[in-house]
């Protein structure tokens, strides 16, 4: 019982290291430990691409937001050239948060001293600061966090030489053509705060072996062996993300039966005939169904505690429909309930996992992204990957 001193020796890894049909999970420290938190945050946030939302989040000039993001307050703005931007929530004169909350402004006025930051993050007002000898404004802006793009998706990095977004991704935009995400609208977005940890949801969200349990009176009703009869694809990409690929009948964001749209325009391929699950790593997740897709963001509030945004979003012809506000309320249904049920059952699997009694368990051939995942995560926290 109890956390061995030198936590992060290969030799307490070493059976989540072999082949799925012998792994292990990773310890239970891994998952409720504020040691193996805070290596995880110098090691992967610190320095991957973390997503922050759907740019409508912020859709007009002098729209801004703020958020938590494993331990870097920030606030997201867009510019007046329409740019989506991303600083650092603290005053470049004694460090208080400048903004709070979301809103639209001209400029940050920051409550302390009434240093004032365009939305370009330059100093433009610092009341007496001309009697300070030296004192410069330009050299006083606000910290800027990279941003960029994945085709509406926002994505910050915190570490100034990372490599881009776009070589981050790899071959991800390919994968995902056919749902034409730059077209979608977002709809929706519902903010939780769930008491796991970040690992906690992503392997629920990429594990389908819960489906007839967890979800056995909304997504499968009266279909439990749907995952024996189609086994799911699953795939480590050519980029940061691993992916899984189900084929179904319907759309996979309706209750069974449910009335629903028709197929998004322009599906191809395997689209058509299914849904494509996707994990960017460390903790993006997206959905692609044949009507809509949705995703969700993780921002990790600490080793036990996150908050969760889940974004829903569809094609304009669908929007355009005189039905959309009415039969748009079966896919409010479907993502209400089944994120509650995921929400509740990883808390309870937190609850478990941070007993001093837990230990590593086995899993199923069911779980080979899960597998993946956690490898992922060690090849950073034990391993010398960047
Ligand atoms: S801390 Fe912001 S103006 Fe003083
Ligand atoms: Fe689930």
């Amino acid at each position: 019982m109890g956390l061995p001193t030198d936590l992060f020796e290969p030799k307490y890894y070493a059976n989540v290291r072999r082949p799925v049909e012998d792994a292990e999970t990773l310890p239970p420290w891994a998952y409720a430990g504020k040691e193996f938190y805070a290596r995880e945050t110098e090691r992967i946030f610190n320095k991957t691409w973390n997503f922050v939302g759907h740019a409508a989040r912020i859709p007009n000039v002098g729209d801004y937001t703020t958020l938590d993001y494993a331990g870097a307050s920030l606030i997201l703005v867009r510019d007046r050239e329409g740019r989506p931007r991303a600083y650092a929530n603290s005053c470049r004169h004694r460090g208080a948060a400048i903004a709070e909350g979301s809103g639209n402004c001209r400029a940050f006025k920051c409550p302390y001293h009434h240093w004032i930051y365009g939305l370009d993050g330059a100093l433009t007002g610092a009341p007496e600061m001309e009697h300070t000898p030296g004192f410069t404004k330009s050299d006083h802006g606000l910290i800027e966090v990279k941003l960029e793009l994945f085709g509406q998706l926002m994505f910050v990095n915190f570490d100034p030489n990372s490599v881009s977004l776009a070589q981050y991704l790899g071959d991800l935009p390919q994968l995902l053509a056919p749902y034409a995400l730059d077209e979608l609208k977002l709809v929706r977005r519902t903010e939780y705060e769930v008491a796991c940890n970040w690992k906690v949801y992503v392997e629920n969200f990429m594990d389908y072996y819960h489906t007839p349990t967890v979800h056995q009176k909304s997504l499968a009703a009266g279909n439990l062996s749907v995952y024996h009869r189609n086994p799911p694809t699953a795939e480590r990409g050519k980029g940061e993300y691993m992916a899984l690929y189900a084929k179904h009948e319907g759309s996979a964001a309706l209750l069974p039966g449910a009335k629903g749209f028709p197929p998004m325009p322009k599906l191809s391929g395997r689209a058509k005939d299914g849904s494509t699950y996707v994990c960017l790593f460390p903790c993006t997740l997206m959905a692609q169904t044949k009507d809509c897709t949705w995703h969700v963001e993780i921002h990790p509030l600490g080793p036990d505690r996150i908050k969760l945004a889940v974004g829903g979003c569809f094609h304009p012809e669908t929007i355009a429909r005189p039905d959309f506000a009415e039969t748009l309320e079966n896919y409010y249904k479907r993502w209400d309930i089944s994120v509650i049920e995921d929400n509740e059952i990883n808390e309870i699997q937190q609850k478990g996992v941070s007993s001093p009694l837990a230990k590593a368990g086995r899993v199923s051939n069911f779980e080979a992204l899960s597998h993946i995942h956690r490898n992922w995560v060690l090849d950073r926290v034990i391993g010398n990957k960047a």
